[in-house]
């Protein structure tokens, strides 16, 4: 049996802006009468959150090894890939997915500039998702220090907000790299603009990939582009 639905992710460091966007993506289609789900990838079973509340309650007390943790994020993302995911897909739900692996990519991989993490992982995510992959990524890019204010407005830090602005400028660079090496599947916009002008693009580029016929042109024209 194939896959049916689309698959949507979101990616970016903290504080640009995924989760409103995958809401108002999901709302968007839902408008538009095409059956989908909203999922975060580390929370979509109650496997997944028991894992990441041990994640971060651990994190708490001593860093993690970035090898351990990026097994632990994939066993989370597994569990919710096999019982939230996967089937949605089969079913023909288009799933819009707040962070996938490149998240772990960027950030255990990257952050340490761990080369043979970063081709070991490859592999890992190939038999852990059976070459499903995101159709597209939107991969909202955003200063650090934009973020960090958007962060500390929220009022309650956790862990990984309180991290320093390096560290954020290691990963922001990590969805860079990862982006410019499969450029058909991401779309990198500015996130630093107005909630309304970004739901505006995002809401073309979806009409032009999915809903109308021209998107050839449109990607030989726009490949590896920031909006
Ligand atoms: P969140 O954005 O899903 O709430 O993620 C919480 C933090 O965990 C955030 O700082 C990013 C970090 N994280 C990783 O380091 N690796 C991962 O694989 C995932 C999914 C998140």
């Amino acid at each position: 049996m194939n896959k049916k639905g689309k698959f949507i992710t979101f990616e970016g460091i903290d504080g640009s802006g995924k989760t409103t966007l995958s809401k108002f993506l999901s709302d968007y289609l839902t408008s538009q009468n095409i059956p989908n789900i909203q999922v975060v990838d580390t929370k979509g079973t109650s496997l997944a959150k028991n894992i990441r509340s041990v994640i971060m309650m651990e994190e708490q007390k001593a860093p993690i090894d970035s090898f351990v943790s990026s097994m632990l994020f994939m066993a989370a993302r597994k569990d919710t890939y096999n019982n939230v995911i996967k089937p949605a897909l089969y079913e023909g739900k288009w799933v819009i997915c707040d962070r996938f692996f490149d998240s772990t990519l960027a950030y255990q991989g990257f952050e340490n500039q761990d080369e043979e993490f970063i081709r070991k992982f490859s592999d890992l995510r190939k038999f852990s998702f059976e070459n499903i992959r995101p159709d597209l990524t939107i991969l909202l890019n955003i200063p650090v220090d934009i973020s960090q204010r958007r962060i500390e407005t929220r009022g309650h830090l956790d862990v990984f907000d309180e991290k320093s602005l390096s560290y954020r400028e290691r990963v922001k660079k990590g969805f860079l790299t990862i982006s410019m090496n499969e450029k058909d599947r991401f779309l990198c916009l500015n996130a630093n603009k107005s909630t309304n002008d970004i739901e505006k693009i995002i809401v073309k580029e979806i009409r032009k990939r999915y809903f109308d016929n021209n998107f050839l042109n449109y990607q030989i024209n726009n490949k590896g582009r920031e909006i």
